[in-house]
């Protein structure tokens, strides 16, 4: 069930009422804030991929700057690991690590299924692929609300059994502008038909940033074109009456680094091709030793080349979360931020790449967002990519899946404070919380205990001569005078006292 606020929201509300009922006069009469119904909060996220940090200043982007002044953005968003872009797309929607959610790289082998994965063949259809983690359009939607999806990764996949209420089946030669302009008619639909969240993915910068590198003057031109690309979508939305009412979030997957010519790592110098199994793409290469040769491999792999990291699987560092999944292979290669990891020079050669280390900041992607969730012209040094899964769920008000994101690491961005954690509230909160009425009685209980507590306290003090013990003869008595003192409160306590 979606709405404003969260299930922890409405779970603070019987506290609240119940402290604040305590400081009023005990007579005082309880109000009941009538409920109401439920307005859906509207949710849509972009991903122009590879569109890094600080792209953003490096050309006008007036319309960048529009949702930054109106919003927030977030400066450093440390993206998962490997650094690539349907990882880390997953990331995005399931608050994920790669090792977690499963797709684990772009090219991937399973040895449990004996499949191999690519995003560029129709093998990414298979839903065996995607079966580890539920999206947040498939939660949405089991949650009572409605999902919309326009070419991003994996949500033209059947996914738990579900696809997006509305989605475009992969298609990239279907232009920004149609994309937007269906997401547009999703979000507009009669209420009873209207999506509450959308995905939307464009391939730019991505593109350009492999093919000409991203230090190309040549790319400040895509990056212009990208920030009219944002200024069509927020046109749209104003045209639609949309504008106000749907929060955007516009971020990516990661960034790019530029490569050279003279920073190539060649296996075919260390290790034969007859050894091993090639499976993922640099600048991080999974690769399968053949039967039996894994120590011989390793052995010549390890200290070949400076600018080649090469763990065994166990070995590969705790801070990438990067370890824990069948598809992440025996032997891992990492190239050095820059370099490329080929067989030898006749691969084909790209001038920009990512899938280093996330920790470097030529990695990280940019994040904007605005829309009545957030807080305006505020700025947020750093956030990790798997806290977005959490900060969407809040405003969506869906229980999260299990995930390893931070509501509370992300929390200034929101234009109102969130609850505390309570991971006791019920999963769906009804359509007309019944919260503040049953704060309210709690309160109405406690008002009536203390006084019950209170009028004992005094009415004992003056039977002094009561023995203590005598249960059957106290018992009457205190009913009688509890009778007489709980009138008397009624003109206050100073009356009580004088009896
Ligand atoms: C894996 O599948 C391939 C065909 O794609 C087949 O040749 C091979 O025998 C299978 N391996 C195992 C262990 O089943
Ligand atoms: C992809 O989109 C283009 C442009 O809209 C269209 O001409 C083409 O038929 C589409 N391809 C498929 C397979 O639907
Ligand atoms: C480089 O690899 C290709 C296959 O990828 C192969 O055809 C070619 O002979 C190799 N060149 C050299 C010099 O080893
Ligand atoms: C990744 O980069 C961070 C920051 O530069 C560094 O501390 C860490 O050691 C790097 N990890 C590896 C495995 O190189
Ligand atoms: C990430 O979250 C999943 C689901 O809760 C959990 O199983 C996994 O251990 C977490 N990973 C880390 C590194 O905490
Ligand atoms: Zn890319």
């Amino acid at each position: 069930m979606l709405g404003p606020g969260c299930a922890l929201r409405s779970s603070c509300l019987p506290l609240l009422c119940a402290c604040t009922l305590l400081l009023l006069p005990p007579v005082a009469p309880v109000s009941l804030p009538t409920p109401k119904p439920q307005e859906r909060a509207k949710l849509l996220l972009v991903s122009f991929d590879g569109f890094r940090w600080d792209y953003l200043d490096r050309v006008p982007t007036p319309n960048f700057h529009a949702l930054m002044k109106e919003g927030v953005q977030v400066e450093q968003v440390e993206n998962i690991y490997i650094t690539k872009t349907f990882p880390n797309h997953h990331s995005l929607v399931t608050g994920l690590y790669a090792e977690t959610h499963g797709i684990v790289a772009n090219e991937m082998y399973d040895p449990s299924l004996n499949l191999s994965f690519s995003m560029e063949t129709d093998s990414m259809y298979d839903s065996r692929w995607w079966d580890q983690a539920v999206p947040l359009w498939v939660t949405v939607q089991k949650a009572g609300g409605r999902s919309g999806a326009a070419m991003w990764p994996g949500s033209d996949v059947k996914i738990r059994g579900a696809y997006p209420d509305r989605y475009l089946p992969y298609n990239a030669s279907v232009s920004f502008e149609t994309r937007v302009q269906r997401v547009i008619e999703w979000f507009a639909a009669p209420r009873d038909e209207a999506v509450d969240f959308a995905v939307l993915y464009w391939e730019e910068p991505d593109e350009s940033g492999h093919l000409l590198g991203p230090e190309s003057p040549l790319m400040d031109e895509v990056i212009a074109d990208i920030d009219e690309k944002l200024g069509f979508l927020r046109n749209e939305l104003r045209k639609a009456g949309l504008y106000e009412e749907v929060n955007l979030i516009v971020t990516s997957d990661h960034g790019m680094m530029q490569l050279s010519t003279e920073k190539i790592i060649e296996l075919d110098e260390y290790v034969g091709r007859d050894l091993y199994t090639w499976i993922d793409k640099s600048p991080v290469v999974g690769i399968i030793p053949n039967e039996g040769k894994l120590d011989d491999v390793y052995n010549k792999l390890k200290d070949a080349n400076p600018y080649m990291a090469v763990y065994k699987k166990e070995d590969i560092p705790a801070h990438y979360h990067y370890q824990h999944n069948i598809r992440i292979m025996p032997v891992l290669l990492e190239a050095q931020e820059g370099w490329t990891i080929v067989q030898n020079r006749t691969a084909p050669f790209m001038l920009g790449n990512h899938g280093y280390n996330n920790s470097l900041r030529s990695m990280h992607p940019v994040f904007v967002a605005r829309g009545p969730a957030f807080r305006q012209d505020f700025v947020q040094p750093s956030m990790q990519s798997v806290d977005l899964y959490p900060l969407m769920c809040h405003i969506l008000s869906i229980r999260p899946a299990p995930n390893n994101g931070s509501l509370m690491r992300v929390k200034a961005l929101l234009s109102q404070e969130p609850c505390p954690p309570a991971p006791s509230v019920p999963p769906r909160i009804p359509q007309y919380s019944y919260a503040p009425v049953i704060g309210s009685m709690i309160s109405i209980v406690m008002v009536v205990g203390f006084l019950i507590f209170y009028i004992r306290e005094v009415t004992v003090k003056q039977l002094p001569t009561l023995p203590r013990g005598s249960r059957e003869m106290s018992q009457p008595l205190l009913q009688e005078d509890m009778n007489l003192h709980f009138l008397e409160t009624h003109r206050g306590f100073v009356s009580v006292r004088h009896i």
